[in-house]
């Protein structure tokens, strides 16, 4: 029986090549190997005159077996059969110090293609499973700055590419919306509104964001400024300000703790305010993430908040196991080679991480995760070993009945930078508010699209602009390797030329305007069966970069690495754009070879389509 995960495979020459190689190289060394796999070695030719494939196993295994490596590539090239794959080998087929040269038979390729040419372009995966992806993660009072974007938009492009491999994904964005800061800025708002300086109906993030950054202020006592003006004798005039704003301070910490007690123990009042920031912080993240062409939404919001009343019973929990010590008041939890995890403070309070230990448990046990994504900034790398650790030792990890621990995975990402190489700030030193991002993108966009095409209607610019803007800015994010930082940088990610999202929307939009001109033409129908002639290099190049279009998709799934799909979308771009040149689609020589092209034209349409989409960003069938 052959397996949904062959499917992958199959279409995979690299693969396929593969599979035939170790079971020639075991053949040929089964005395010096024993049953040992080798690994053989496959990769893309750079100089396709020799061959498309080439393995480089006969090197490597040569030093093993102190051979010379031309002698080893001689005796597997002996036992090597590619049956209806390749062409056949000879000593020819040799080449170097022992590089082992494979050309494709042109039918196996054309019906590699034809198999590709499906629905679901063949990326299915073999065994379906439940994944929880955490993504967003924004916090209340907080405007969304450009941190904000790559939890969002990388988090969301691997929540897409697992659900193109038919994975049941479930979204969760753990906000930040509970604890002693959401108190102190509830409190402040509470205050404000009743001093009159503020409406409770009018009230907008902005307004939030403001009072979370003064209520912070006023609460941060300055006791170190305290000290030094005793010791270097400031004076009493310095003296009694610094001892009022302790005061003050301390006053404020106490009111927004009592705040705090008070949204625990649901005072009608509070939970109002509460709601009112909550409503508030969310609608304008919803808003953002729809802007952003995300797929997510109010159900994937799961917050600190909805845990709050599993955070007693996660510590007794810890304590039954014998997990937990008691530390100077407080609880913690020491996991081996970890600092210790601190899951109650010496007040009673829980924390970050008491509350990530619920969601765990929510998950893996009620979700019912096989494998848990956490796409949050690499800063909290040690945060997510400590969760991991204990929950794994807490059997929060568990499915009931399972045999093993679901999987845990922190995808961690960098930083945006600036232009000057800093984290990415306004001119005052400000957190850009990624709304703000959003609309300076368009706004560029709009003005270059104008440029390019000014046949447009208005309606369709704004669409248009809109698109390519969110283009821009996503694959600029998407396409640097994700745990690296990368530099924010207008003029690059919104040029037409280039590994850039406005080149790969070009790119198939030039293939519908083919498609168009078809129509016109009255040449657009019957190709979607056309047998495939393949026979120029170009053509070929195309094919064979088409064909690792269900291992990209895979490969990106497995290691949660957005920017494999980018620089595999780049390269068949430039593939279509080369066969392009070289190969006539219309005026082609014959019918069957038009039909042949147009097929293959349609077939690149799609794979760009769906790798596009794989990251969440949309096409248009003109610009
Ligand atoms: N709100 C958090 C922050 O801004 C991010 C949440 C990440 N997810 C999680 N399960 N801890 O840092």
């Amino acid at each position: 029986m052959t397996t949904k995960a062959e499917t992958t495979q199959r279409l995979d020459p690299v693969e396929m090549l593969g599979e035939r190689f170790v079971a020639a190289i075991g053949e040929a060394f089964a005395e010096e190997l024993g049953d040992r796999r080798v690994d053989p070695l496959i990769t893309p030719s750079k100089n396709t005159q020799f061959g498309d494939y080439q393995s480089n196993a006969a090197m490597s295994l040569a030093k093993q077996l102190k051979m010379k490596p031309r002698d080893v590539a001689e005796r597997i090239v002996e036992k090597l059969d590619l049956g209806e794959i390749a062409e056949p080998l000879d000593a020819s087929s040799i080449a170097g110090p022992g590089f082992i040269n494979v050309r494709l038979r042109p039918e196996a390729l054309a019906s590699l293609v034809t198999e590709l040419d499906r629905p679901g372009l063949g990326v299915e995966a073999e065994k379906q499973q439940t994944i929880v992806v955490d993504v967003c993660g924004v916090n209340l009072a907080k405007q969304m700055h450009v941190g904000h974007l790559r939890a969002t938009v990388i988090g969301d492009a691997m929540a897409r590419t697992l659900e193109k491999r038919g994975h049941k994904v479930v979204r969760q964005n753990h906000v930040g919306d509970w604890g002693l800061p959401i108190a102190m800025v509830t409190d402040k708002l509470m205050r404000e509104v009743s001093a009159g300086h503020l409406s409770m109906d009018s009230v907008t993030l902005d307004d939030l964001d403001r009072l979370y950054k003064i209520a912070k202020e006023e609460s941060s006592p300055d006791a170190k400024g305290l000290k030094a003006a005793e010791r270097f004798s400031l004076g009493p005039k310095v003296q009694a300000e610094l001892e009022a704003q302790v005061a003050g301070a301390t006053e404020n910490l106490e009111r927004a703790k009592q705040a705090l007690v008070k949204l625990q123990s649901g005072d009608p009042e509070t939970v109002a305010v509460w709601q009112k920031l909550y409503d508030v912080t969310m609608a304008a993240c919803m808003d953002t993430c729809q802007r952003l062409h995300t797929k997510i939404t109010d159900e994937a919001t799961a917050g600190e908040s909805s845990f709050r009343d599993k955070l007693a019973g996660i510590v007794d929990l810890l304590i039954e196991q014998g997990l937990a010590e008691e530390d100077d008041g407080a609880l913690i939890v020491r996991n081996e080679g970890l600092d210790p995890t601190l899951v109650r403070k010496s007040d009673g309070g829980f924390l970050y991480a008491t509350t990530d230990l619920a969601a765990v448990r929510k998950r893996v046990q009620e979700i019912g995760a096989d494998r848990v994504i956490y796409c949050v900034d690499a800063r909290q790398a040690l945060h997510f070993k400590q969760v991991f650790a204990t929950a794994k030792r807490a059997g929060l990890a568990r499915k009931a009945g399972a045999a093993e621990d679901s999987t845990l995975e922190h995808a961690p990402f960098g930083m945006v930078l600036g232009d000057d190489g800093r984290p990415f700030k306004t001119r005052s030193g400000e957190n850009v508010k990624l709304g703000d991002v959003i609309d300076e993108a368009i706004e560029r966009a709009s003005t270059i699209t104008k440029d390019k095409n000014p046949e447009l209607s208005d309606e369709e610019r704004a669409r248009v602009a809109h698109t390519v803007a969110v283009a821009a800015l996503k694959y600029a994010d998407l396409s640097s390797d994700r745990v690296k930082d990368y530099v924010f940088d207008w003029d690059r990610m919104l040029a037409f030329e280039g590994n850039t999202g406005p080149y790969l929307l070009f790119a198939y939009v030039r293939i519908m305007s083919i498609f168009r001109k078809a129509g016109e033409q009255g040449l657009s129908s019957g190709f979607e069966d056309a047998e495939l002639l393949i026979r120029e290099s170009e053509e070929k190049t195309l094919a064979l970069t088409l064909l690792r279009y269900p291992s990209t998709v895979a490969a990106v799934a497995r290691s949660l690495e957005p920017h494999r799909m980018c620089g595999f979308l780049y390269e068949l771009a430039g593939a279509f754009s080369r066969f392009f040149e070289k190969c006539q689609v219309l005026r082609a020589e014959d019918e069957s070879v038009r039909l042949s092209r147009l097929r293959l034209c349609d077939l690149t349409a799609r794979v760009l389509a769906d790798g596009l989409d794989c990251l969440g960003i949309e096409t248009l069938e003109r610009m």
